[in-house]
């Protein structure tokens, strides 16, 4: 078995490279990233050990180079895209190009080798905000965001894809990831490394909007039992019953890195904030599939993880992220480094 990982140097994806490796050490895993700024080489390093592993730098929604490496495949596993709500916001260019064109380029390729099958990686986003309820695979798309627009875009496409032309598609649709290797951007690494260097967490809004946090690695293994188990054409939303308010969360990943309340900053919302998000996931639990341990416990090991690898994060904080930070935060309604302790 030869699998095609796109966008196996970001957060999830080198997690499932890795899961990959340990669980599957017979096949073959072929990791082909862009590396744009969420991209991340020393997210695969320890990887490159492995006989079966390589790595390609290359563009998803470059045809030339799929031609040239699709078809020695058995399944390829989209995790490649522009992934930042916020980002998004500011502009969407790259969220159309790589979410939507380059999942077509993908399933272009494929249609010319019908017997791979081709997982898409998506998102609970695009059911949008649920006053009450939860989405299952059949709810309709409503997504509220740039992102979550070109992804659902991508879903469509893939559902046409295996209608018109009977590709043995797949897809997959997961609630917010926490773990080990997520860019610092994100609301969880964020929080926990600005409480590591002693800045304050910047919590949108009334800190109410609900996610549902789901480990990594449960999501790894929810994409594997799909890519081996799920029935072709066929969607699986990924849960964990873990729907808790910002706040709550941020109290939470205080308390793990044993920081005050002192350190939250109501700031602005973010345009269009989707209040709630909420997943049912009882076709992938029917095919096995179930989070592996509670929240509290996840957590602690998300924390621990970035007390322990600074040299990780801290290259990732400089640089481009500076800047990024300045336009983001530091103008934000709301915002301000100054602590009570200094004034
Ligand atoms: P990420 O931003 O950490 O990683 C994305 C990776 O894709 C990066 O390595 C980047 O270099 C690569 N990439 C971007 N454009 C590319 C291109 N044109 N060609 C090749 N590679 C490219 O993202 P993530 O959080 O790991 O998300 C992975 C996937 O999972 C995405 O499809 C995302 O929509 C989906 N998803 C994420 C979450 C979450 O909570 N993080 C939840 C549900 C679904
Ligand atoms: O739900 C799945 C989605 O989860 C994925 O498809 C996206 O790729 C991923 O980025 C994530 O989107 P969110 O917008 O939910 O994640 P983010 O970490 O940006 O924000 C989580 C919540 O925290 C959200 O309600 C906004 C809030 N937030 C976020 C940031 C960055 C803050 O309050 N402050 C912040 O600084």
């Amino acid at each position: 078995m030869r699998v095609l990982v796109t966008g196996g140097a970001g957060f999830i994806g080198s997690n499932f490279a890795r899961l990959l490796t340990s669980e599957r050490p017979s096949w073959e895993v072929v990791v082909l990233d862009k590396l744009t700024y969420a991209g991340n080489p020393a997210n695969i390093g320890d990887l490159r050990v492995f006989d079966g592993f390589s790595f390609l730098q290359g563009d998803i929604c470059d045809r030339e180079l799929a031609n040239g490496i699709i078809p020695a495949c058995d399944a390829v596993v989209n995790f490649a895209a522009e992934t930042h709500v916020d980002r998004s916001l500011a502009g969407a260019d790259d969220f159309v190009r790589t979410d939507i064109l380059g999942a077509n380029t993908m399933l272009e390729v494929v249609r010319r080798h019908p017997r791979i099958r081709y997982v898409q990686i998506s998102t609970d986003e695009v059911y949008g905000s649920l006053a009450a309820g939860s989405a299952s695979e059949d709810t309709p798309l409503n997504p509220g965001n740039p992102y979550s627009a070109s992804k659902a875009g991508a879903d469509l496409l893939a559902l046409s894809y295996h209608r018109s032309f009977g590709l043995d598609v797949v897809i997959t649709r997961s609630s917010n990831n926490f773990g080990p290797y997520q860019y610092p951007e994100k609301v969880m690494p964020l929080f926990l490394t600005n409480l590591l260097e002693g800045k304050p967490v910047p919590l949108y809004g009334d800190g109410m909007n609900v996610r549902d946090w789901l480990f990594v690695e449960d999501n790894c293994r929810g994409v594997l039992l799909v890519l081996e188990k799920g029935v072709s054409g066929e969607i699986y939303n990924i849960g964990a019953g873990n729907e808790l308010p910002n706040i709550q969360v941020t109290m939470m990943i205080l308390e793990a890195v044993g920081a005050s309340k002192e350190m939250i900053r109501y700031v602005e919302d973010r345009p269009g904030h989707d209040r709630r998000y909420s997943l049912r996931w009882d076709k992938l639990a029917a095919l096995g599939w179930r989070p592996r341990a509670d929240f509290a416990a996840q957590l602690a090991i998300t924390a621990a993880w970035y007390r322990d690898n600074r040299a990780w994060w801290e290259p990732l904080k400089s640089g481009e992220f500076r800047e990024y930070y300045r336009r983001m935060y530091e103008g934000r309604r709301g915002y301000s480094e100054a602590t009570p302790a200094s004034g």
